[in-house]
């Protein structure tokens, strides 16, 4: 975050990855997530006038913006008033590189550097908690009751492993994770999946419990496997994890499609990560080269967009065609 002269600020945000145990957080299990280094920054500028909101999605008044920006303009609109600061004479410009709709987290990013630059514009101070609860509005807007672990992974450094309404607590691992991401192309209706687990848990409750107490049991040892650095069991786990998420109807066949393209290439476990029903899944390489080779093999497979990195880096590559 950075002022200059309070006529201009800036807050910014990266996006995460959910490791293990998306869906299984909704009902109180762990989960593990990392941030992503895709990064969205947002700035508020002094203006007079309307409030006005310039992004890829939207530019013009902010009274006017378009439904599925509710939970950004609540947010907007409770953080002024949290501030004591009134509804006029700023220009907010989003200017984001997180694919909208992925599982990767964009609009609790978005809210985050939103809140952040405006809370840096007033030169004031900004808690954990006060900016998690601040989020939450825009959060409750895009999926009804989550969980928090998209703005908790991406407010954080460094992995964590979250379980609701408990204290987070961060997961370094002792070896690098070389990660491979493929986006299918098509919008992840995270709101739509965690209400069809909700309905599958209504009529088969044993089933999805039994579901989620593996993969309770199997971000347990997820964790473990990173503390000890054991790459080779944590990709077992995120495999053990993708069957548990297609059993509860989350995945799909541009998802499993994308998954065994990336086992072929020797990934060391793979499965979605997000909401899933489109989105994005993530791949678990060798090394560098190997995530490289994962990430180009599933361009040319079809993902619209794929990326790797090294969890011990902050830079992230793009495979271009
Ligand atoms: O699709 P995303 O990136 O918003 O991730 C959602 C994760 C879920 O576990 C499916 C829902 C939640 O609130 O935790």
């Amino acid at each position: 975050m950075e002022i200059d002269a309070n006529t201009r600020a800036i807050g910014e945000s990266h996006s995460k990855l959910i490791l293990l145990g998306e869906h299984a957080v909704v009902y109180g299990k762990p989960a593990i997530a990392m941030p992503f280094p895709l990064k969205v920054r947002c700035i508020v500028e002094e203006t007079i006038g309307h409030v006005m909101l310039n992004s890829i999605v939207y530019t013009g008044v902010v009274d006017h913006m378009p439904r599925e920006m509710q939970g950004i303009a609540a947010c907007m609109k409770e953080t002024l008033n949290y501030l004591g600061k009134p509804l006029e004479n700023l220009s907010i410009s989003i200017d984001s590189c997180i694919p909208l709709g992925r599982g990767l987290g964009s609009s609790a990013a978005v809210a985050i550097a939103m809140v952040r630059a405006l809370f840096a514009f007033y030169g004031k101070e900004l808690s954990k908690e006060e900016l998690f609860s601040l989020v939450q509005i825009s959060e409750t807007y895009a999926h009804g009751n989550p969980s928090g672990i998209d703005m908790v992974s991406e407010a954080s450094d460094c992995p964590v492993w979250f379980e609701k309404g408990k204290e987070v607590l961060p997961l370094k691992s002792t070896a690098p994770l070389f990660i491979a991401v493929a986006d299918t192309g098509r919008m992840a209706d995270t709101r739509t999946a965690v209400d069809n687990v909700k309905k599958r848990y209504a009529a088969n409750p044993e089933k999805v419990e039994q579901s989620l107490e593996k993969i309770d049991h199997m971000a347990n040892k997820a964790k473990a496997a990173l503390l000890k650095g054991d790459i080779q069991c944590l990709g077992e786990l995120l495999n053990d994890n993708q069957q548990e998420l297609m059993k509860l109807g989350v995945s799909d066949e541009g998802l499993n499609g994308l998954v065994q393209r990336a086992l072929k290439a020797g990934a060391l476990g793979a499965k979605l990560t997000g909401g899933g029903m489109g989105g994005c899944m993530l791949a678990l390489g060798k090394n560098m080269e190997h995530a490289k080779l994962i990430a180009k093999e599933l361009r040319e497979y079809g993902a619209s967009n794929s990326w790797y990195f090294s969890t011990d880096s902050d830079m992230l590559y793009g495979v271009y065609e």
